[in-house]
C-alpha cells in the first residue's frame, strides 16, 4: 500500500464524517448587514449558485464585477441587476477552461482602479467523461482549480496592498471523493481511468490544498481565504453531459436537492459578517466550520502541487 494511503487511513476520523452528515441538514447562519459601496467579484454568475449569490450581494448594496463565459447571459444579468437594485454590474467575458482567458481575467482584475472587497470563485462544471482543453489540460481541473489558482496568484500583491479582502472558493464536500488524494503526476487524467466523481473530487481537493499556501501568503495582511461547500442544491450543473446523466439528475438527484437560496445566504455570511473578519484557511459546510478530508490538508502535497500548478499555468512567463 502506498505511503500516502497508509497515512490518510490513519488520519481519517469517523467523527468528521458524522459531523458532515449532521451539518448537511443545517441551515446557514444569516448576515443582515448591508454591503453598500463594496465591490464583489464573482465567477460564473450567470446560473445556479453564482446567479443567486450575485443577486443577494446586489440586494444588499454591493457593486458587482462578474467573470462569465456567455455574453448574452451576462448582458441579461447586468440589465436585471442594474434595473432591480441601485448598484453597478460590470462583467468580463472569459472561458475559465482556457489559460489565455484566465490570465486575461486575472490581469483585468489586477488593473481595476477600485479595491476588491470580496472575490468569489464559483464557476464550475461536472463532466462524466474527460474533456481536454485547447491547452491540453483536463477541463474539470482547469475550471475548478487552475482558474482559481491563477487568479489568486496574480492578485496577491493587489489584495495585500489593499490590506483587506475576503476570498471565498466555492468548493464541495465532493472533495471527499478523492479519498486517497490527488495524483500529482497525473493531474490531467491521462494515466488513470477517469471518473466524473473522482476528477471533481481531485479538483476540489487541489483547491483546498492551494488554500493552505495562500493562507500562509496572506497571513496578517488583512486578506482572508476560505473554502465552502454550498450545500447540495438544485442548479443547472451537469448540463454538458449526455441524456442518461440528465435524465438521472432530473428524475432522482434533483428531487433530493435543497433550494439554491441557502448557498447564496451562506456565501453572503462568510463574505460580509463581522464574525468572519479574521477567519482564514478554513473549510465551511455552508457556514459551519468543518475539517476537510485528510488528503486535502496534506501540506507536503500542497507544496508539490503549488510548484506543479505554476508550471501548468505558465506563470513564470507572466
Ligand atoms: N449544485 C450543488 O449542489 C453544488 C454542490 C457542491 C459544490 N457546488 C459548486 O458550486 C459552484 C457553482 O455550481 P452550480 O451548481 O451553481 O452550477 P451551474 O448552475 O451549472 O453554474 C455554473 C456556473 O459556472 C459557469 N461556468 C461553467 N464553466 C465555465 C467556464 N469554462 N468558464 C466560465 N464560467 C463557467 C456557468 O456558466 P454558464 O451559465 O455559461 O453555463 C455558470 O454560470 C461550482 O463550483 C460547483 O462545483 C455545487
Amino acid at each position: 500500500m502506498k505511503k500516502k494511503t497508509r497515512q490518510y487511513i490513519k488520519e481519517y476520523k469517523w467523527s468528521n464524517v458524522w459531523a458532515m452528515i449532521k451539518n448537511n441538514r443545517k441551515d446557514p447562519k444569516i448576515c443582515t448587514d448591508r454591503f453598500s459601496g463594496k465591490l464583489v467579484v464573482i465567477t460564473g454568475a450567470t446560473s445556479g449558485i453564482g446567479y443567486l449569490t450575485a443577486k443577494k450581494f446586489a440586494e444588499m448594496g454591493a457593486d458587482l464585477f462578474c467573470i462569465n463565459r456567455n455574453l448574452d447571459k451576462s448582458e441579461k444579468l447586468k440589465q436585471e441587476i442594474e434595473s432591480s437594485y441601485s448598484v453597478k454590474c460590470k462583467y468580463h467575458i472569459a472561458d475559465l477552461s482556457k489559460l489565455s482567458d484566465i490570465h486575461s481575467a486575472a490581469d483585468t482584475l489586477v488593473a481595476l482602479d477600485s479595491d476588491i472587497d470580496v472575490l468569489i470563485h464559483n464557476a464550475g462544471v461536472y463532466l462524466t467523461k474527460p474533456e481536454y482543453t485547447e491547452d491540453n489540460l483536463e477541463k474539470t481541473l482547469v475550471v475548478h482549480y487552475l482558474s482559481t489558482f491563477i487568479i489568486n496568484y496574480k492578485l496577491q500583491q493587489k489584495l495585500k496592498a489593499q490590506h483587506h479582502a475576503r476570498i471565498i472558493m466555492v468548493g464541495s464536500e465532493g472533495h471527499r471523493f478523492a479519498a486517497w488524494g490527488i495524483d500529482i503526476n497525473d493531474l490531467n487524467w491521462r494515466k488513470r481511468r477517469y471518473s466524473g466523481l473522482k476528477s471533481y473530487g481531485s479538483a476540489k481537493t487541489a483547491q483546498l490544498l492551494s488554500m493552505i499556501i495562500f493562507h500562509d501568503i496572506f497571513q496578517d495582511s488583512g486578506v482572508t481565504i476560505n473554502t465552502m461547500h454550498p450545500g447540495a442544491v438544485k442548479t443547472e450543473t451537469g448540463q454538458e453531459n449526455g441524456p442518461v446523466y440528465k435524465w438521472f439528475k432530473r428524475n432522482f438527484l434533483d428531487k433530493t436537492l435543497r433550494p439554491v437560496g441557502i448557498s447564496a445566504d451562506a456565501i453572503y455570511f462568510l463574505a460580509a459578517d463581522q464574525s468572519m473578519k479574521s477567519v482564514s484557511g478554513r473549510f465551511f459546510n455552508l457556514t459551519t466550520d468543518e475539517d476537510p478530508a485528510p488528503p486535502a490538508t496534506d501540506r507536503e502535497v500542497a507544496e508539490e502541487l503549488w510548484k506543479k500548478s505554476i508550471e501548468l499555468s505558465i506563470l513564470n512567463n507572466n
